[in-house]
């Protein structure tokens, strides 16, 4: 396919909002929240921001930097810009498909329990204030095989048909719809939350510093978030990348996208922690506070099941963006690799993708006992692909762009064609990624593992 006839983003307002979309996702709902809420609070914060800007936005940058010099899919993006002795370098692209696939396994079922939780609050079946009650219609519907395959399906049919419409009928036409909504949804929420009699309590637990907390575990910790939240280290935004328009500021864009991706995280647990402690309840971690906790927060308020019902329609807004974006990985790696058309590609990695799911899909259920490192099939996927593969794919590209690739290029793919000129800002990106972001991954991974 030449690059003419490439399909991509049409205007700088879709871009924002479709890599926004790729950014926000289940990360800021219930990662971000519950993972500050349980490492320290505003001490975790500090970190993670430090995190981000030393490491997440450095390589946040330079993957759309490539993605749009190449015009290309991941791994055909290294094969084109890598020297012509240097074409293991495809390899990393290679990994990050493999990384698409696998967080899709274990994400689309989770956004498919989001989707089904819509329905439950609509129907009333989530109505109690008792969480003995929501964690029994929790349990049913992960516990039941029939239910968590064709959930995980629906949502993978649906995500599928809008990237089967392509990138900018596709996926930017529905970003422009519902990020405005997103926004609109949360802002209302929060305001609801944070009027409740004892909603301060909620922001204590998020906001008070306990440095005692920080160590090295926190850090991998907050580094694999910061990873996670900006979708970065598996070619999503290298992807997404290819489709900026030339005359896009990069940098800004990239920064301007991690500021609303941060403000949404803060809005996000400011909507949930000050309800969950005005009624008395228990700030639990991970999957159980937005499937077993928040229905029953919801239920205890006045008009409970309409904000529930808004609660899983915002967070399920927020998962499909983020599943467009995983899912244009594969999806750009077929069309141009194999010369398959968008439909077929789609089809193509919908099906594999479902596949490789069974076995996450049924982790609470009939693959229950099939355990390694002492890890289900869904917990496994989550660690291999967040800890391992991300933070690798991360050191990787900056290894790439600093010593491959290097600093005139670097300047030129940033700048423009010249319109762009901001020469202190690249000279600190080029040295951020070519000794401090790598240096610092490699130490908080080995480090993270107990390896040094
Ligand atoms: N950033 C998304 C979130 O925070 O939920 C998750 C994600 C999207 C991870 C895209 C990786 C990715 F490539």
């Amino acid at each position: 396919m030449s690059s003419s006839s490439r399909d991509g983003f049409t205007s700088t307002f879709g871009v924002l909002v479709a890599t926004l979309g790729s950014a926000v996702g289940l990360g800021n709902i219930w990662k971000f929240p519950y993972l500050t809420g349980t490492n320290g609070g505003a001490s975790f914060l500090l970190v993670y921001i430090i995190a981000t800007l030393l490491v997440g936005l450095p390589v946040m940058i330079t993957e759309i930097m490539l993605g749009r010099a190449s015009r290309a899919n991941a791994i055909t993006t290294f094969e084109k810009l890598a020297p012509k002795n240097q074409k293991a370098w495809k390899l990393v692209g290679y990994m990050g498909v493999a990384a698409a696939v696998l967080i899709l396994s274990f994400y689309t079922e989770v956004a498919g329990w989001v989707f089904a939780y819509i329905f439950k609050a609509l129907s009333g079946q989530l109505g109690s204030t008792d969480p003995a009650h929501t964690k029994a219609v929790f349990g049913e519907l992960v516990a039941n095989p029939q239910s968590a395959l064709i959930w995980q399906w629906l949502v993978l049919g649906f995500t599928g048909a809008i990237v089967m419409c392509g990138v900018s009928k596709g996926i930017e036409v529905v970003s422009k719809k519902l990020m405005p909504v997103l926004f609109l949804l949360l802002i209302a929420l929060c305001i609801r939350s944070l009027t409740l009699p004892g909603a301060m309590q909620g922001l204590e637990f998020l906001f008070t510093p306990d440095f005692s907390k920080i160590n090295a575990a926190v850090i991998l910790t907050a580094v694999g978030l910061a990873f996670f939240k900006l979708s970065i280290g598996m070619g999503t935004m290298l992807t997404y990348g290819s489709y900026f328009r030339a005359e896009q500021n990069i940098p800004l864009t990239a920064t301007r996208v991690m500021f609303a991706d941060l403000t949404v995280s803060l809005l996000a647990g400011m909507a949930i922690f000050p309800a969950v402690f005005a009624f008395g309840f228990e700030p639990a971690a991970g999957p159980s506070l937005v499937f077993i906790t928040i229905p029953a927060v919801f239920h205890s308020m006045p008009g409970g099941s309409i904000f529930m019902a808004l609660f899983f329609i915002l967070t399920a807004i927020a998962a499909t963006g983020a599943i467009l974006s995983i899912l244009e990985v594969p999806v750009a790696m077929l069309i141009e690799r194999r010369n398959w058309s968008r439909k077929k590609a789609t089809a193509i990695s919908i099906l594999t993708i479902a596949l490789v799911g069974v076995p996450a899909a049924l982790s609470q259920s009939l693959t229950a006992s099939w355990k390694l490192f002492g890890m289900n099939a869904f917990d496994l996927f989550d660690y291999i692909s967040s800890n391992i593969l991300m933070p690798v794919g991360g050191i990787l590209i900056c290894l790439f762009a600093g010593w491959s690739y290097g600093l005139p290029k670097l300047k030129e793919a940033l700048s423009n064609g010249g319109t762009l000129n901001n020469p202190a800002l690249i000279k600190v990106l080029f040295i951020l990624l070519r000794y401090v972001a790598p240096l610092l991954i490699v130490i908080i991974l080995l480090n993270g593992f107990g390896l040094i």
